[in-house]
C-alpha cells in the first residue's frame, strides 16, 4: 500500500516543493494537467491538516505557515524521501523545516516531534526523556507523548510489543527503531498522550479528597494491569507510583500501567533486582542473584501489597525498615531473616486487629482490601496468591 502511495507521490513530491520556493512559477508551468491537479488536492489536504493540528494542540508553539510547510511535506515530499533514502527519521537540517518528522513503517504513522521548542518536558525518568509529538492526521491528528531512552533497550521495545492493548496497559502507538543508525538497538516510543500526568503526581494534588472506593478502583486498575502482563509471562519490576499514569473514563479517573523499562519475560534478564529500588523489595529480593523465572511475578506482587497499602493510608509501609534492608554490612540472610521476622509480626498483629474490624456482612470495606494486601506480602513467596487470584478477590469484594 506504502508503495504505491510512494510511486504516486514522488513526482508530486517534487514539484510541491519547488513550487514552495521563489522562481517556481515556470516549473509549475511544465507540470501536467493531473499533476497540477494532484498538487492542487496536497495543498488543500496540508491545509486542512494545519488547521486540525492548530485546533487539537493550540499551544504546539509551531507558526501556521511552518506547520503548513510541515504538512505539505507529509503529503508531498516524504514518501519520496523515505523510497530513496531508506529511513524514517527526518531531522529538521534534512529538510529545513520547523521540526522533526518520523514515520513509523510498521503501520505508516507520521509523526512531529515537538521537542523542547518553547515548550516543557512531559517527563523524565531515569531511562528516558519525554516529549510532545503530533500524530498526524488531516482530519484527526493527535497530541501524543514520544519518549527518548538514553540507554539500549531493546527489551523495552520487545515487551512494548508484546504487551500492546493489554487492558489496563498503558496505550502504546509506535515503537520506532533508530532508522538512522543502522544496527542501533535504542527504541523510541510513541504512546498516548495522558493529560492527568502520572498517579505520583496526581497523589500529592489530590489525596486529600479521595473517598475509599477511588482508591480501591486504582488498585483494581492496577492489578488488572499487572495480570495483563504476568499472564504473557511478563514481570513488570518497577512498580513506582510514578509508573502508573492517570486518565479519565466516563467521569471516574483511571490507572493504567506503564513503563516497561524493567519488564521481564520468563525470568530472562541481565539487570537483576526485584524492584527498582529497596522501597518495594520482598524479603527474596534482598538475595537479588537467586531470582529466576516466576521469582519476579512473586516480587511484583509483593510490591503491589506494599503499593496499595500507600494508596489507603498515605505512608510508607510499616513493615519496611529501610535502614535495616539496605545495610549491606550486615549479610543478606541476616537482613533477610530480620525482614521476615518482622513481616510475621506485624500480620500476626494486624490481620488480628482486621479480623475484629471485619463485618462479616459487609463485603466492600477497607479492612478487607486491607486482609487482601496482608496475603500479598506474605514473607513466603510460593505462598502469596497470583495475579489472576488477587484480580478474582478484588472483584469478589465488590
Ligand atoms: N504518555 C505519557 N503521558 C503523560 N506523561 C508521561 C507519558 N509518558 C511518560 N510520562 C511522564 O514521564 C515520566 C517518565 O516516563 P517513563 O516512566 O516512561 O520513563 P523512565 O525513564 O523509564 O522512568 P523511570 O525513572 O521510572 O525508569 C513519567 O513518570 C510521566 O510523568
Ligand atoms: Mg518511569
Amino acid at each position: 500500500m506504502f508503495a504505491s502511495f510512494i510511486q504516486k507521490s514522488c513526482m508530486l513530491g517534487l514539484l510541491a516543493f519547488t513550487c514552495l520556493t521563489p522562481g517556481s512559477s515556470l516549473l509549475a508551468q511544465k507540470m501536467t494537467p493531473l499533476e497540477k491537479v494532484e498538487l492542487k488536492q496536497a495543498r488543500k489536504r496540508a491545509k486542512k491538516a494545519t488547521r486540525a493540528i492548530r485546533k487539537c494542540f493550540k499551544q504546539c508553539k509551531i507558526p501556521k505557515r511552518d506547520l503548513y510547510k510541515i504538512a505539505l511535506f507529509i503529503e508531498t515530499e516524504l514518501p519520496k524521501r523515505v523510497a530513496a533514502e531508506n529511513r524514517y527519521y527526518y531531522s529538521r537540517v534534512k529538510t529545513r523545516l520547523a521540526r522533526t518528522i518520523e514515520l513509523d513503517p510498521r503501520t505508516n504513522k507520521v509523526f512531529i516531534h515537538l521537542k523542547q521548542h518553547g515548550l516543557k518536558k512531559l517527563g523524565r525518568g531515569a531511562c528516558k526523556k519525554v516529549t510532545y509529538s503530533i500524530l498526524y492526521s488531516t482530519t484527526h491528528p493527535k497530541k501524543v507523548a514520544y519518549s527518548l531512552a538514553n540507554r539500549p533497550n531493546e527489551n523495552e521495545a520487545q515487551a512494548t510489543l508484546d504487551l500492546k492493548d493489554g487492558k489496563r496497559l498503558y496505550k502504546v502507538i509506535s515503537v520506532l527503531t533508530d532508522s538512522r543508525n543502522q544496527g542501533s538497538n535504542k527504541f523510541s516510543f510513541v504512546s498516548k498522550y495522558y493529560e492527568m500526568g502520572d498517579f505520583a503526581n496526581f497523589l500529592n494534588k489530590k489525596r486529600q479528597s479521595l473517598k475509599f472506593k477511588d482508591k480501591f478502583r486504582f488498585c483494581r486498575d492496577i492489578m488488572i494491569g499487572i495480570q495483563s502482563m504476568h499472564s504473557k509471562s511478563y514481570a513488570h519490576r518497577d512498580l513506582g507510583l510514578k509508573n502508573f499514569f492517570v486518565e479519565k473514563r466516563r467521569g471516574k479517573v483511571r490507572l493504567v500501567v506503564a513503563d516497561f523499562g524493567r519488564a521481564v519475560k520468563d525470568g530472562y534478564t541481565n539487570e537483576k533486582g526485584a524492584q527498582g529500588g529497596y522501597s518495594l523489595c520482598a524479603p527474596e529480593g534482598l538475595d537479588y542473584n537467586s531470582l529466576q523465572g516466576d521469582d519476579y511475578l512473586r516480587t511484583d506482587i509483593f510490591a503491589l501489597g506494599c503499593t496499595f497499602y500507600k494508596i489507603l493510608y498515605n505512608t510508607k509501609p510499616v513493615w519496611i525498615n529501610l535502614d535495616q534492608i539496605k545495610d549491606t554490612n550486615v549479610p543478606v540472610k541476616t537482613r533477610q531473616e530480620h525482614y521476615i521476622h518482622a513481616l510475621e509480626q506485624y500480620r500476626k498483629k494486624r490481620g488480628r486487629e482486621l479480623n475484629q474490624l471485619c463485618d462479616q456482612s459487609k463485603r466492600f470495606c477497607q479492612a478487607r482490601l486491607e486482609k487482601i494486601i496482608l496475603k500479598m506480602i506474605h514473607p513466603d513467596p510460593l505462598l502469596r496468591p497470583t495475579a489472576a487470584q488477587v484480580c478474582q478477590m478484588l472483584k469478589d469484594m465488590h
